[in-house]
C-alpha cells in the first residue's frame, strides 16, 4: 500500500462514518504561541475540545503535519522523525468509546487488512484521578481481542496530555506485533523491544488540567486519536525502517544519487540528513525564517545539522538544495503549497547554507583538535590563550566552545554534538555560565529560550523585556490569575503582548494596568536574576511559559524582593534592566482582539 492510498483510506473511512474532513493547520499556530510547533492533531482543535463549536460540526478527521522538536537527537534510528504526519479523527462531544473502539479496529483489520492476530492493546489501569478504564477493555474484548492480550498500564504508557495543562485523559493505545517473539518473559507494549509497534492512540479527552495542577472535567466527553502515518505505512508494507517506505525512499535515492554515497553503508547520515531537509522544508514553507530565537532557531538548527553530515559525506556546495527539490517534488501532491513556495523554499536554504561555510569548517577543526586532546591528553596546549579544550579528561570545556562560537560563529549545540560523537561528556553548565558572564558584560546577546538560542538585545529592547513582565504581573492583579502569556513581540518601537482573556477589556481596567505598571517603575524595583532549579521555581508560583520544556536549572528574573515581597516572578532567558526606573513611563496606546479568549495590547515606552 501507498502512503496516499493510506491517507485516502483513512479520510474515506471515516467521512462514511459522518466525519467532515479538515485540512491540516499550518506547522505554526497564530494564536497559540505557547507551542513552537503543532505536535499532534488536536493542537489547533484545543479551543473545540474545551467546548467552543466547530463550523464543520462535531466529527472531523484529517491529515495533520506536526513537528516534535524533541525527537532530534533521536533522529537516526528506524522510526524517529522530527517532522511527520498524524492521521487524526475527533468526536467533539459526540461518539465516545463505544464507537471510537470498534471502528478503529474495523478501520485496522476491514480496510488495512491486518490480521487481528497482529494487534495487542493497553488501557488505562486507573488512579486516583480516573477510574480503571473496564470499559475500554470489554469494548476490545467485544470486537475480538483476547484478554491476554490487553494491558493495564498507568499514567506513564495511558494517560495522554498536549502539556502541562489544557485538556487530556485516559487513552488506549493500539500496537502492531511485527516479531512475534518475545524478548523476555516480561515482554510488553511499549517496552520498546522492537516487538510491538504503537499504530494509533485513542484518547478519551474529558479532562482539563488546570493552571494550578487540578483536573476539571470537560463539558463535553470528547475522542482525540492519531495515527502516525510514517511507522503505519512502514509496518504495512512489511519494512522494519521508515526511511524505505515511499514517503522517504525517492529522498534517499536523491542523497544516495547526489553524494555518491550509499545508503547501507551511511546509514545514520543519511536518515538524518533526510529527515531533517524534509522537515526544514515544511517549516520553511510555513513561514518561518531561520533565526537564534523560538522556531528560527529550531529551524537553524535542522538545516545546520543536514549541512553538517552533508560536510561530513564531504558533498558539493548546495548539494542541500537537490535534496531539498527532491523533496517538494515527493509532497508536492499532497501539499502544493509546497511547490508554490518553492522558489523561496530554496532561496532560503541556498542562504543558509553560505552563512554556515565558515563555521562549518571551523566545526571540522574543532572536532580535530578535540580528538587530538583525548588521544594525546594535551589539554592545556589545544586551547585559547584562556581556556583548554578540555576542562578535564573526558570532558570537553563548556566555556572553550562559547569562546568558539563568540569569535568564530560555531554552534554551541553542534560542538557538543561533536563531543558526542567521540564519546566524551560535555561541561553544559560551563556554556551556560559563560554564556550568562557575557550577556551581564555585553548585555548585547541573551540565553533565548531554548540551550544556544542567542538573540542581540538592545538597550530599548531591554527596557520592554522588563516591561513585559511588569505588563503581565499587572494584568494578573487586575484582571485575575487566569491570565497567561500568549505570546510577545518587542522592537525598539513598542511591545506587542498577547494574553488569553475572555473579554475585551474596559478602559477603567486599561487605567488600572497602566497605572500599576507605572507606579511599579516609580518604586524603582530591584530586577534580579538566580539559577535555581525547575521545581523550586515552579514551586515559588513563578510564571513560565513552556513549563515542559525548560531545563532542570533554569534562570528566573524577580522584580522586588526575591525572597520576600516580589511584584513578579518570571522564568526568562532575560536581558533585564537592573532596576525598573530604568524603564521610563509607560503608555498603552491600544487593546484589541487577538483571536478567540486571546487579547492584544501595544504598550509604548516614552
Ligand atoms: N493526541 C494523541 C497523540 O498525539 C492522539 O498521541
Amino acid at each position: 500500500m501507498t502512503s496516499a492510498d493510506l491517507r485516502e483510506k483513512y479520510l474515506k473511512f471515516f467521512e462514511k462514518k459522518g466525519h467532515k474532513i479538515i485540512p491540516s493547520a499550518s506547522l505554526v499556530l497564530e494564536n497559540d504561541p505557547s507551542t513552537l510547533f503543532v505536535s499532534a492533531g488536536m493542537q489547533p482543535l484545543v479551543p473545540y475540545l474545551l467546548g467552543q463549536q466547530h463550523s464543520a460540526g462535531t466529527r472531523l478527521v484529517n491529515v495533520q503535519k506536526c513537528i516534535r522538536t524533541g525527537d532530534i537527537d533521536e533522529v537516526g534510528d528506524t522510526f524517529h522523525h522530527t517532522f511527520f504526519e498524524m492521521l487524526g479523527n475527533w468526536s467533539l462531544g459526540d461518539y465516545f468509546k463505544q464507537e471510537s473502539i470498534p471502528w478503529s479496529f474495523e478501520f485496522l483489520t476491514r480496510e488495512l487488512d491486518i490480521s487481528p492476530d497482529k494487534l495487542s492493546v493497553s488501557v488505562f489501569a486507573g488512579d486516583g484521578d480516573a477510574p480503571r478504564d473496564e470499559e475500554a477493555a470489554e469494548l476490545w474484548k467485544s470486537v475480538g481481542i483476547p484478554a491476554a492480550r490487553i494491558y493495564y498500564f498507568g499514567k506513564e504508557d495511558n494517560w495522554w496530555a498536549a502539556g502541562a495543562t489544557g485538556p487530556c485523559g485516559p487513552d488506549t493505545e493500539i500496537f502492531y506485533d511485527v516479531t512475534g517473539k518475545p524478548c523476555s518473559p516480561d515482554c510488553r507494549p511499549g517496552d520498546n523491544c522492537g516487538r510491538y509497534f504503537e499504530i494509533w492512540n485513542n484518547v478519551f479527552m474529558v479532562y482539563n488540567r488546570r493552571d494550578d495542577g487540578t483536573l476539571e472535567e470537560l463539558p463535553k466527553k470528547n475522542v482525540d486519536t492519531g495515527m502516525g502515518l510514517e511507522r503505519t505505512i512502514a509496518v504495512l508494507n512489511g519494512l522494519n525502517d521508515n526511511y524505505k517506505s515511499d514517503l522517504f525512499l525517492p529522498i534517499i535515492n536523491k542523497i544516495e544519487e547526489v553524494t555518491g554515497k550509499k545508503y547501507e553503508e551511511n546509514i545514520k547520515p543519511l536518515r538524518r540528513i533526510a529527515d531533517h531537509i524534509r522537515a526544514s522544508v515544511f517549516i520553511i514553507s510555513d513561514s518561518v525564517e531561520p533565526s537564534n530565537m523560538a522556531r528560527g532557531y529550531v529551524l537553524r538548527r535542522l538545516v545546520r545539522r543536514a549541512l553538517r553530515f552533508l560536510h561530513k559525506l564531504e558533498a558539493e556546495s548546495q548539494t542541500v538544495l537537490k535534496i531539498a527539490e527532491s523533496v517538494i517534488d515527493n509532497y508536492s501532491p499532497i501539499y502544493p503549497e509546497l511547490k508554490a513556495n518553492s522558489e523561496h523554499i530554496l532561496k532560503v536554504l541556498g542562504e543558509e547554507e553560505k552563512k554556515f561555510e565558515e563555521p562549518i569548517n571551523d566545526l571540522e577543526l574543532y572536532k580535530q583538535d578535540l580528538q587530538a586532546a583525548i588521544e594525546y591528553q594535551l589539554i592545556k596546549k589545544i586551547g585559547t590563550d584562556r581556556v583548554p579544550i578540555l576542562s578535564k579528561p573526558g570532558i570537553a570545556s563548556g566555556k572553550y566552545v562559547f569562546e568558539n562560537y563568540q569569535s568564530y560563529g560555531v554552534p554551541p549545540d553542534l560542538a557538543q554534538d561533536i563531543v558526542e560523537e567521540l564519546g566524551i561528556k560535555f561541561d553544559e553548565k560551563e556554556l551556560e555560565q559563560a554564556m550568562v558572564e557575557h550577556q551581564e558584560k555585553s548585555r548585547t546577546a541573551s540565553v533565548g529560550m531554548f540551550k544556544g538560542g542567542l538573540a542581540t538585545t538592545g538597550e530599548t529592547e531591554t527596557k520592554y523585556h522588563t516591561a513585559t513582565h511588569l505588563l503581565q504581573a499587572a494584568l494578573r492583579h487586575v484582571l485575575g490569575d487566569h491570565v497567561h502569556q500568549m505570546g510577545s513581540n518587542i522592537t525598539s518601537e513598542r511591545l506587542r503582548f498577547d494574553f488569553s482573556n475572555p473579554k475585551a477589556l474596559s478602559s477603567q481596567e486599561i487605567e488600572l494596568i497602566s497605572e500599576l505598571v507605572n507606579q511599579k517603575i516609580v518604586e524603582d524595583l530591584l530586577v534580579t536574576r538566580e539559577v535555581i532549579s525547575k521545581d523550586k521555581a515552579l514551586a515559588e508560583g513563578t510564571l513560565a511559559f513552556f513549563k515542559e520544556k525548560y531545563p532542570d536549572e533554569v534562570l528566573v528574573y524577580t522584580i522586588g524582593n526575591p525572597g520576600g515581597e516580589w511584584f513578579s516572578k518570571e522564568l526568562c532567558g532575560g536581558p533585564h534592566v537592573g532596576h525598573t526606573g530604568e524603564i521610563g513611563r509607560v503608555t498603552i496606546t491600544k487593546e484589541e482582539s487577538a483571536g478567540m479568549g486571546v487579547r492584544r495590547i501595544y504598550i509604548k515606552i516614552a
